[in-house]
């Protein structure tokens, strides 16, 4: 039971949120999972649909490839969809949709399974075979989480770009995937702007040569252009008699790849994060089962975009295992006033919501009257996901939105560790901006440059030192990069290139990133591909980008750009470098800020500085510059 004596400011378990919870006492879950580490996940396995039982729980051989599972044969998608359309939960709500346009659409588990069928038919009778990889560059609709489900269902990798990125990063991705099929849409609603998602992706396709056929969903019904031979309506198809009836599922072994999802690392070009169909079904089942505290009549909201991790684990797969209702909303959260999601939790009755900083945030600006004129009563449980959320946030969150009444799981975790790592749970008392501790079973720690475990509030780099069922396999096409980039700092052990610190309670306080990601609004960027695409505009000889801390971004980008000789300083320079950046990679990617500059801090073997250039920005002292050039 809750611990009286911690430090600092504390919010302790109503004794409400602990009746109901799954979990009462996680300090004795913690316990069991540390005793028996495999016994642990084999049991929460054993909950889920297996056509072959596993041999192995963990295979630790061959090291960091990690095996779970081994043996073992199941599909996810039997265990989202059919475990469910079979029994009583048939007729319970699987999808709940709203456009930005305030369209409703909802799915029932007998009704999306019968959805993916059709879909997965569609996507056989164009010559999707198991293994093959199927790029997914849509807008927020039900049909996106179809696609993935249909993908996986007939043995298919699923490759999602998200719909915020634009030409360059999206051909990067078809090409190193050398996925042949893309879906997409004629376009997507945002703040009531139509972003011509076609008309990118004819750019990318072009770029990228590997997509033989383009299947299009229709979601705004502006003309676009159809290349005749290459692209498909979806509508079209679905309307096929091959479209009907059921479709025979894809026995899978556990280990098999049911995703890549790009995500940017320490240098160069984003690698695809490969996720599996066994260890990733057992490792989200769980945990949102017990963070997130579901029960059968729940209606879950995860406010991501199922373009990033969080909605491939959160919005699609752990709400589907667990048999919950999960709601999914197509636009902006302040679109068209700053009540939407206010309206959205009141109408559809949403009992837990999750979402990240920035929107909390960027809401917060808009003051209290506009989530108080709603009913919010029907939340249970928050959520907080993608940066360190700051107490002030926090604690707005659980004042106004959460009346007090609902704990926050503030979760970290990656894209490479597909489901959360350091979380809280219903019972635990709670610390504003600390995701508390390790998920039962996950060890972790907080290790000093040389590798020793640094003393309480002392910042280090945080590590993982147990392998978990829905950890990362390897990097796409990459095992050396997977090796090299996350287990061999610290031999052993798994590098998250976040640093933090352990509290005298135990409890984690994770600082940021220490390479050269950049987290913007909570979405993951790296410096390189900001400087690429800088660089890609004619005027520009080399760029460099750095993350300035944002009031409500959390990061802003600030660039640095020096110009190819002969090239002028005009007025509309870094404009035009904002826009190409905007245009090549995404709005997200935009800098906030440009500066022209005649030289940059280079070490001697010509890598930039960026440490130098962001203290010199913050007015702070560069520290060491022996290696700098000059
Ligand atoms: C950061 C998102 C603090 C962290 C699921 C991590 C967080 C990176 C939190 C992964 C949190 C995520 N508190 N920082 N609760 N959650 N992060 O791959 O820096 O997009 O390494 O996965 O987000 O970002 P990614």
């Amino acid at each position: 039971m809750a611990d009286k004596t911690l430090s600092g400011e504390v919010f302790y378990p109503t004794e409400d949120a602990i009746r109901q919870a799954h979990v009462k006492d996680w300090d004795k879950m913690r316990e069991e999972a540390e005793r028996d580490l495999e016994g642990f996940w084999a049991k929460e396995a054993n909950e889920l649909h297996w056509f072959q039982h596993w041999d192995k729980v963990l295979d630790d051989s061959k090291k960091p490839f990690f095996q779970w599972f081994v043996g073992g044969k199941t599909n996810i998608v039997y265990n989202c969809l059919d475990r469910h359309a079979e029994t009583a939960r048939r007729n319970k709500l699987a999808l709940l949709w709203e456009g930005e346009k305030g369209e409703f659409r909802s799915f029932s588990y007998f009704a999306l399974r019968r959805e993916v069928c059709r879909f997965a038919n569609v996507l056989k009778s164009l010559g999707v075979k198991k293994g093959d990889r199927v790029t997914i560059y849509m807008g927020r609709v039900p049909e996106l989480p179809i696609a993935m489900l249909a993908t996986a269902r007939i043995g298919a990798v699923h490759s999602v770009v998200y719909g915020g990125f634009t030409v360059e990063a999206l051909a990067e991705r078809i090409e190193d995937s050398q996925s042949k099929l893309l879906i997409t849409c004629d376009g997507a609603y945002q703040r009531g702007k139509i972003v011509p998602l076609k008309q990118i992706a004819d750019e990318a396709v072009q770029r990228a040569g590997t997509i033989e056929s383009v299947l299009v969903v229709k979601r705004t019904g502006e003309p676009i252009n159809m290349e005749q031979g290459r692209d498909l309506w979806y509508h079209e198809l679905m309307a096929l008699p091959i479209a009907n009836g059921g479709c025979q599922i894809e026995v899978m072994d556990a280990e098999d790849p049911l995703y890549m999802l790009y995500t940017s690392g320490t240098t160069g070009k984003p690698k695809a994060i490969l996720h599996t169909h066994g260890g990733y079904m057992v490792g989200t089942y769980t945990t949102l089962k017990y963070v997130f505290d579901i029960h059968e009549e729940d209606r879950f909201w995860c406010a991501a975009d199922p373009g990033w991790v969080t909605g491939h684990s959160y919005i699609v797969y752990g709400p589907l295992l667990n048999g919950a209702t999960s709601f999914m909303y197509e636009g902006a959260p302040t679109y068209p006033y700053p009540n939407r999601w206010w309206q959205m939790i009141e109408k559809y009755g949403i009992n837990i919501l999750y979402t990240a900083p920035t929107a909390i945030r960027g809401l917060m600006r808009f003051g209290e009257a506009w989530p108080n004129r709603h009913d919010l009563s029907s939340l249970r449980l928050l959520g907080s996901v993608g940066e360190p959320i700051n107490p002030e946030a926090w604690k707005w969150y659980h004042r106004v939105i959460g009346k007090g009444r609902c704990p926050i799981m503030d979760t970290w975790w990656q894209t490479e560790t597909g489901m959360f790592m350091i979380t809280p749970m219903p019972c635990v008392p709670l610390k504003p901006g600390s995701g508390t501790r390790p998920f039962p079973g996950v060890k972790m720690d907080i290790l000093s440059e040389d590798g020793k475990p640094v003393k309480p509030n002392e910042e280090g780099f945080l590590v993982i030192k147990t392998p978990w069922p829905a950890m990362l396999r390897t990097l796409y096409k990459d095992p050396e990069r997977y090796v090299q980039q996350y287990w061999s700092k610290y031999p052993g052990m798994y590098m998250t290139g976040d640093s933090a610190r352990r509290d005298e309670d135990g409890y984690y306080w994770v600082i940021g990133r220490v390479d050269d990601v950049i987290k913007v609004s909570g979405y993951r960027l790296g410096t390189a591909e900001i400087e690429s695409a800088l660089v890609s505009h004619h005027a520009i000889a080399e760029a460099a980008a750095i993350g300035l801390p944002h009031e409500v971004k959390g990061n802003a980008i600030h660039a640095y750009v020096m110009l190819k000789a002969g090239q002028q300083k005009t007025d509309t320079l870094v404009e035009d470098l904002r826009q190409h950046v905007s245009k090549e990679l995404g709005p997200i990617a935009k800098p906030e800020h440009i500066e022209i500059v005649d030289s940059l801090p280079k070490t001697r073997s010509g890598k930039i500085m960026r440490r130098v250039l962001k203290a010199r920005a913050l007015g702070q002292d560069p520290g060491n510059l022996t290696t700098l050039e000059e």
